[in-house]
């Protein structure tokens, strides 16, 4: 064992050898696609912060900077890591101080077509290409404590896996553009009479994933299902019931969306005005009857098909406050598709990616009924009856 190795096994790193770091490095430099003109120095690690420093050099040897990665997540702090546009200008000799202003600064414009992928985001993510998303509305999977139905062996083990995907989803949204996560805390059931049920916070720790990975937080708004969303749990029953203090839990009845903005230096305002397509622009207006406070009341929706889908309604105010005529959607979870339904509705393009081949399968039966949709062109990844190929076709 090297030194090295001793220190990452002793603090319980995820990232224990210097290969580890090379490798994450260089899936890190493939995705900024500078992997072939930089090469790497000796990893080293710093036990102080956590995390393993990679070195860069450009051919002729020369220093350009680091990448910074987090020992105990694995993921690439880009805080810390020289930033892409410091390395450029490194590699090409120039000073990188003052930087001019750049003139033809406006936002740039996605040529993604309509793509649907099964598998899992996470790897899907780090083939889609840089800054090419322009909103992610999502509900994820659910975490759940109860080992035999629940893919994650800790909810740490499943907080990990949603850091990873939030990080990539970083990575694909375009500047300054909306992260909309729908999600609510998870009731775990008491085992028994002798324990009590257990409510787990998943919101409040999404948070600090967000913030930790490079968003902005913005809003939180409250879906309020009507008919309420937790009476199959007992909650209410057992309690009007008893009527005991302290007994007193009350049903859930709400469910948040949480809005995140990929932190930039930009205003809002510079993606209106500098938007290349004005008429663009003017035709994604927001009609009357838009929704004016943070209370959202929206009937929940229900499909045979899936235990967890959320209604079009909801995903089209998602898309219509946060995107423009033609942006692209993504949903990392999409379940049966209701975000890329919504987004085909309200003429945005799409990026769907789900792991459960039966969700793919629903998608495919009942797309034909999204308005303005060209079944034929989209894109499918790793759809047998499509393609097998990983594919970002361009326009
Ligand atoms: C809460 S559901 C989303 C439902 C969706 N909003 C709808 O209306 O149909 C979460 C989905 O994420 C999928 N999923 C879980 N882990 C995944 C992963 N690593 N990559 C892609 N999809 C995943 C699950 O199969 C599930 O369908």
């Amino acid at each position: 064992m090297t030194k090295k190795s001793i220190v990452a096994e002793k603090r319980n790193y995820r990232v224990k050898l210097v290969d580890d770091a090379k490798k994450i490095a260089s899936e890190y430099l493939k995705n900024i696609e500078l992997s072939k003109v930089v090469r790497f120095g000796l990893p080293e690690i710093d036990d102080r912060y956590h995390c393993w420093r990679v070195p860069l050099v450009s051919q002729n040897k020369t220093n350009i900077g680091e990448i910074v990665i987090d020992a105990f997540s694995s993921l690439v702090s880009e805080k810390k890591t020289t930033q892409k546009k410091v390395l450029e200008s490194r590699l090409l000799g120039r000073k990188t101080g003052k930087r001019k202003k750049r003139t033809n600064d406006i936002p740039k414009i996605s040529n993604l077509r309509n793509t649907i992928g099964l598998g899992d985001s996470e790897a899907l993510l780090t083939e889609t290409p840089l800054e090419s998303v322009d909103l992610i509305f999502t509900s994820p999977p659910y975490y759940n404590a109860r080992p035999e139905y629940s893919d994650f062996i800790t909810y740490e083990e499943y907080l990990l896996k949603m850091r990873k995907i939030i990080h990539q989803c970083h990575r694909v949204l375009n500047e300054g553009r909306f992260f909309v996560l729908n999600i609510s805390p998870v009731l775990v059931r008491r085992a028994s009479r002798s324990e009590s049920s257990k409510r787990i916070a998943v919101p409040f720790d999404f948070h600090r994933l967000f913030i930790e990975e490079g968003y902005e937080f913005i809003d939180d708004i409250i879906w309020v299902k009507p008919e309420g969303a937790g009476w199959a749990t007992g909650r209410g029953r057992r309690f009007s019931a008893d009527r005991n203090p302290l007994q007193y839990k009350p049903v859930p009845v709400t469910e948040y969306l949480l809005v995140y903005r990929k932190k930039t230096d930009k205003l809002i305002d510079w993606h209106i005005r500098k938007h290349p397509d004005k008429e663009i622009v003017r035709q994604s207006k927001v009609q009357d009857g838009y929704e004016v406070t943070n209370i959202w009341k929206i009937h929940p929706a229900h499909n045979k098909a899936h235990p967890a889908v959320f209604p079009v309604e909801l995903a089209e105010k998602v898309i219509t406050y946060y995107s423009f005529i033609n942006d692209v959607i993504l949903d990392p979870f999409a379940g049966t598709g209701t975000v890329g339904k919504a987004a085909s509705n309200l003429k945005r393009r799409f990026v769907l990616f789900e792991i459960n081949s039966e969700y793919i399968q629903y998608i495919k039966n009942n797309i034909d009924k999204w308005q303005n949709t060209d079944v034929s062109s989209i894109n499918w990844i790793n759809s047998e009856s499509v393609s097998y190929q990983l594919n970002f076709n361009l326009e």
